[in-house]
This record gives C-alpha cells, sequence and structure tokens, in this order.
C-alpha cells in the first residue's frame, strides 16, 4: 500500500483547537481497548465541544459511517466542506480529500484521524512532473481529477470528480487539448463520452478498480441475473463497456435506492453501507478483493483518539492552497454546491464583511 507524502500534515502543529482533552488517553492503541459505545460517546461528546463535523467517504468502515455527519462522494463531500459552519473539520477518507475540505476552507481546522491515509492513485503525479508535461503542450488546458494533491490541483486549470468529469470536459472547448491527471480510465471514459480525440492522459490508476476484472463480473452476473450492473469509471474501458449503469459512488447509493439487486463494480465499502441501510435488497460486490486498504486505515479509536488530541492537522502552503481552490471552485461552479461571488459580494468578503466561499447554487 503506498502513502501520500506526508509534509502537508503536521502531527505538532497547532490550530484554534489546539490542546488535549481533560481525559484523553496517551495513543490509539489505548482507545483501542475501549468498547464502540464508549468511543461513540467520547466521538459524540467531543464533536460539540470543538463545534466538528465528520465528514466520511463511502469508503469508511461501518462504523465510522455511523458516527459521520455526513457520508459521500468526492463532490457531495467537497460541497460540504466548502459550506460547513463548523470550526472544525474531521476527514475519513483520504488525504487529497482533507487536504481539498482545507483548500476550500482555509479558517478552519482540518483533522485526519491516520495521516498515513493516503491515495496511491494521488501519488502518481507530482506538482514537477505536470509542469513538464504543460511545457510539452503548450496551450493545453489541465483538469485534475480531485484524487490529487493540493500541488498537483495548483497547476490545473479545473479540477473534476467521477460524478462531473464529462460536464467539466465538455466545459472545455472542443478544440483545446486538454491534459488529464493523474486517472488514465477515467480519462478514456470521458473521452468516449464526450467524443473528443484531443484528450492526453497521464498514465496513473487506482489499484482497486483498475484489478476489477471481466471474469468476475461475468461468475458475478450468473449468480445474479436479475441484478444490474453498476461500476465506478476508475475501472478499466472493457468492463465499463459491460455495465448498466457507470457512475461515482454517490450515484451508486441513488440507484440502490431504486433498484432491488445490484452488483456493484467499486470498493467494499459501499456494499457494506447499502447493505446496512437496505437489508431487504441485493447488493453484490464485482469483486471481493475490492478493498482499499488507505481508506480502511481510519477505525473509530483513531477517530476518538483525534478529536482528544486534536491532531492530525492538515496544513497547506497558501500560495498552493489559494491556486488549488481556483481550480477547485471553478468545478463546483459548474457542478452546483457554489457560485461565484457578483463583484458586490467579493468586495464585502475582501472587507471581510461576508465569509469566503459561503456562496451556494
Ligand atoms: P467518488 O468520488 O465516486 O466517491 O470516488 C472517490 C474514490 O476515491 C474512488 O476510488
Ligand atoms: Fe485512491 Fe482507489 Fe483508494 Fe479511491 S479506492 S482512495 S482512488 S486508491
Amino acid at each position: 500500500m503506498a502513502h501520500s507524502p506526508l509534509p502537508v500534515l503536521s502531527p505538532t502543529a497547532r490550530g484554534p483547537v489546539s490542546g488535549l482533552a481533560p481525559d484523553a488517553l496517551p495513543t490509539p492503541l489505548d482507545y483501542a481497548a475501549l468498547s464502540r459505545t464508549e468511543l461513540e460517546e467520547r466521538i459524540r461528546a467531543r464533536k460539540s465541544e470543538l463545534n466538528a463535523v465528520i465528514l466520511g467517504h463511502n469508503y469508511q468502515r461501518v462504523e465510522i459511517q455511523a458516527v459521520s455527519d455526513l457520508l459521500g462522494d468526492s463532490l457531495a463531500l467537497s460541497q460540504e466542506a466548502a459550506d460547513t459552519d463548523a470550526d472544525v473539520i474531521v476527514f475519513c477518507g483520504v488525504h487529497f480529500m482533507a487536504e481539498t475540505a482545507k483548500v476550500l476552507s482555509p479558517g478552519k481546522t482540518v483533522l485526519m484521524p491516520d495521516s498515513r491515509a493516503g491515495c496511491p492513485m494521488a501519488d502518481f503525479v507530482t506538482g514537477e512532473a505536470l509542469r513538464r508535461m504543460k511545457e510539452a503542450h503548450p496551450g493545453a488546458a489541465v483538469v485534475a481529477y480531485v484524487n490529487s494533491t493540493a500541488e498537483v490541483k495548483a497547476e490545473a486549470d479545473i479540477c473534476c470528480t467521477s460524478s462531473n468529469a464529462v460536464e467539466v470536459v465538455r466545459s472545455i472547448p472542443e478544440d483545446q487539448t486538454i491534459l488529464f491527471v493523474p486517472d488514465r480510465n477515467l480519462a478514456r471514459y470521458v473521452e468516449e463520452q464526450t467524443g473528443r480525440d484531443n484528450i492526453v492522459a497521464w498514465d496513473g490508476y487506482c489499484y482497486v478498480h483498475d484489478d476489477l476484472v471481466l471474469d468476475e463480473l461475468d461468475a458475478a452476473r450468473k449468480r445474479y441475473p436479475e441484478a444490474r450492473v453498476v461500476i465506478h469509471p476508475e475501472a478499466r474501458d472493457d468492463l465499463l463497456a459491460e455495465a448498466d449503469e457507470v457512475t461515482s459512488t454517490g450515484g451508486m447509493v441513488r440507484l440502490a435506492q431504486e433498484h432491488d439487486a445490484l452488483i456493484l463494480g467499486t470498493e467494499r465499502g459501499l456494499v457494506d453501507q447499502l447493505r446496512e441501510r437496505y437489508p431487504e435488497k441485493t447488493f453484490v460486490p464485482l469483486s471481493g478483493a475490492a478493498v482499499c486498504g488507505n481508506m480502511k486505515l481510519n477505525t473509530l479509536s483513531k477517530l476518538a483518539w483525534c478529536l482528544d488530541h486534536r491532531q492530525h492537522e492538515v496544513v497547506l502552503d497558501e500560495d498552493i492552497r489559494r491556486r488549488a481552490e481556483d481550480a477547485l471552485r471553478k468545478m463546483l461552479a459548474i457542478s452546483g454546491g457554489w457560485t461565484a461571488p457578483s463583484a458586490e459580494e467579493e468586495e464585502l468578503e475582501l472587507a471581510g464583511v461576508r465569509p469566503k466561499g459561503c456562496g451556494c447554487a
């Protein structure tokens, strides 16, 4: 399992919520000895003391999902991070998601329960490598999938998530070359959906989705012939060609409301969530091996430790943050959830009368 670089997470950094909770235990291991009920009580108490919100990605363990204030896909979570009134955002997901929250809410403290929870796909491309790619393609527009570091987003013209990648690419003039980083599979899917032939894709991928294979899909279909097949666009194109629907994890949650049986080509955490929510329905993982070990680094005991110790805090270089924010807000303006401020609102923001980034569609 690869890890995102650690420097943006500063275990010693102290934000506005520094200081231990009075009854904090020394290490995450001490928290692991507590019962689930004790951990949940602690988490709820600290959350209200800190005015914190817990954001959880759809791939989180079910016990983390149970204490999350918002569970969602990358787009929903970034919209929430941009709009929340909380002072502290605790991100149960991977590194790039917590960074995105910090980029969009610089005045808030953003914490992660485990600083090693990185996304190997995001690590495929660095800011330096992307700058070289841009030099080789002058005039091209850069689209950065949100599964990328803040440094990479800072080099991009616009970001996208799996739920709005097609829409984002359609917003770019047809004759302009697009550099799409870091997911080659999502790039190919977008190319196919938009009919473009000018997308230059980085050669990155998600090990969880890239490993899904047709044999497994055939076996699942034989066992559950009535189930609709829904696959995440990070999977390979031969698999996507067989899907009834291609959509983000948030899209899968919506489809689960409408259908009684689904074969899900994505990480297992989502299947666990849907089975808990709809025990009478049939939700089948396309592959039982589709587990993102990075997402699973977050546990309930580390979450309790994180709130008690106010760690690990995400800290970003301000120049990188600002440039990454531009690319993210352009995306949010296209997808809803945030609208660019009018000239009058911008003046109020500059004067500190209106909070920056409070616009919502
Ligand atoms: P979603 O935006 O669809 O939740 O995907 C995030 C992710 O990391 C998929 O692997
Ligand atoms: Fe990254 Fe894949 Fe894990 Fe999503 S599932 S966080 S893309 S490694």
